[in-house]
């Protein structure tokens, strides 16, 4: 990544995102300039460039757009023709013609992408809105035989200089609609959006509920059953989390489900254990077709140090609850790995999800072996019409690398994750510093001083010099630099470097 990136990535996050774009209802050619920016800000540079082309915005010295940027309110405007000068530097690319299908235990889905289970597939108006925006399916808000009495408010983030959201904290438990209510979603949905998939996300609090709630979400027109082990916030015994980090009842509800239903039937784990693997396997032994995962990570979101309190603050007291968002991808990636790598789980299906934001955060879980992903907190921050850029970007990636269908990638880069004791530990790679990209800012030498080994010394024109003797080639130093001046470099074997 050179300037050109930095700045256009820098630039368009600066862009508010706004619904009913005030840029574009000013722009007089009918630009969807708000389009363009958000498919970079979702990792679809390429899309920006094609929906660019042939507009005018290069030349335009109307600059409408920029005055009616809501930015301008508070601060400066976007500089929505920096990206435009930016974008048109690359010749766009049309997008290809990719099938997205893909089959989750055998049901077809018309791509990957799926609202995972929460708020953000509560009832038919919402639900049928995400269809028309593109989602292949959802997982439904978990339903049960009894409705929460939620608190309020439930919610918190994590954010971090001008991001927000890093982390998101909820307290909310399962649907608030009845149970009737829920069914007849099912129903409408199924007969409006015959070739969506409707995934019953259900959570029973003993074997009679398990069997009775799978029957009848299949009867109202459910494609699978997902069992809910691994909610936080049911605390309940025998309820939530606690029956996902508890393999004998995972195995017990598991074979309740099935014995209510005949569609196949996700797990959906808790990430909330050390090892997914003993539950996950007791799941696919009661004869669970599939998993899902993860779920919200246990979590305590902060302390006001004002109040003493924490938030989500309900009169002055908070609780447990589930992170999630873009800081938990790695953490899902794991387990993810962790599940694919077991003997006895590497042909189940996983149903993928944690930190999802974009087609390329989807495709890293694919390619770790998910047959689908499902998304809930970017969808909550930005809206369904993520899933645009989503397809979009898929698309483009699948076939600038070859891959002519879903199926051709799951699981490509399983391979790669081995234990760290075999990793080969024969050789130094020593970073490269870019002199005429580097803009002296220092921040690789105070980081190598104060948190590596001491090996960058700054030259009199604030450009980094490498100390060989001292670089363990860690790292640190092309991480931290905020315009990517620094590549990794020549690998030099150990010996070579010890003469023995
Ligand atoms: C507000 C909220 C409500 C949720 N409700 C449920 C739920 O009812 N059932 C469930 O299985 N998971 C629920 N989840 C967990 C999500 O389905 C998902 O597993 C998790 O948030 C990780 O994905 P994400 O990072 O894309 O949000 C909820 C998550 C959030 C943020």
């Amino acid at each position: 990544m050179g300037y050109r990136e930095v700045v256009l990535k820098t630039e368009s996050s600066r862009c508010l995102l706004c619904e009913n774009a005030p840029c574009a209802q000013a722009c007089t050619y009918g630009v969807k300039i708000d389009q363009i920016i958000r498919s970079v800000n979702f990792d679809n540079e390429q899309g920006a460039r094609y929906m660019l082309a042939d507009n005018p915005c290069v030349d335009c010295i109307d600059g409408g757009c920029m005055q009616a940027c809501s930015r301008a309110k508070f601060d400066l405007p976007v500089r929505i023709d920096k990206i435009t000068e930016l974008l048109s530097q690359q010749n766009p690319v049309s997008v290809p013609d990719i099938d997205l299908t893909t089959y989750l235990c055998g049901v077809k889905c018309e791509n990957p992408f799926f609202l995972s289970s929460s708020v953000v597939g509560s009832n038919y108006d919402m639900v049928a809105k995400a269809f028309d925006c593109g989602w292949a399916g959802v997982a439904f808000k978990t339903i049960g035989m009894f409705t929460p009495n939620e608190v309020s408010p439930r919610f918190s983030e994590l954010d971090k200089e001008d991001t927000q959201f890093v982390g998101f904290k909820n307290i909310e438990q399962i649907s608030t609609y009845s149970l009737e209510e829920n069914l007849g979603f099912f129903r409408e949905l199924k007969k409006n959006y015959p070739t969506k998939v409707i995934i019953a996300s259900i959570m029973g609090s003993n074997e009679y509920e398990w069997t009775k709630l799978a029957s009848l979400c299949e009867k109202a027109g459910a494609d699978i059953i997902e069992c809910n082990f691994s909610c936080p916030q049911m605390v309940g015994e025998g309820l939530g989390s606690d029956v996902g980090i508890n393999p004998e009842l995972v195995y017990l509800y598991t074979k309740a489900v099935k014995k209510g239903t005949n569609l196949p039937v996700l797990a959906k784990m808790t990430p909330n254990i050390t090892s997914m693997i003993p539950p996950a396997v007791k799941a696919v032994e009661a004869g669970a077709d599939g998993l899902a995962a993860i779920n919200t990570i246990k979590s305590i979101m902060n302390v006001n140090l004002e109040n003493f309190s924490s938030s989500p603050d309900v009169c002055g007291k908070s609780s447990v609850g589930g992170y999630s968002g873009k800081a938990v991808k790695p953490i899902a990636l794991r387990f993810i790995n962790e599940m694919k790598s077991s003997d006895k789980l590497k042909d189940v299906p996983i149903s993928g999800m944690g930190g999802i934001e974009t087609w390329y955060d989807a495709a890293e879980f694919i390619s770790l072996g998910c047959s689908t992903v499902q998304v809930t907190t970017a969808v909550m921050q930005y809206g369904y019409r993520i899933v645009e850029d989503m397809i979009d970007g898929l698309k483009r990636y699948m076939s600038s690398h070859n891959f002519s269908s879903i199926n051709d990638f799951i699981g490509v880069a399983e391979k790669n994750i081995i234990p760290a004791d075999d990793l080969d530990r024969s050789y130094i790679c020593f970073p490269r510093f870019d002199r005429e990209k580097c803009i002296g800012c220092e921040r690789c030498y105070v980081s190598c001083y104060d948190g590596g080994h001491q090996a960058i010394k700054m030259n009199s024109d604030r450009k980094p010099v490498l100390d060989g003797k001292k670089c363990v080639g860690c790292h640190l130093c092309k991480v931290v630099c905020p315009v990517n001046a620094i590549d990794p470099g020549k690998k030099v074997s150990k010996l070579a470097l010890t003469g023995h």
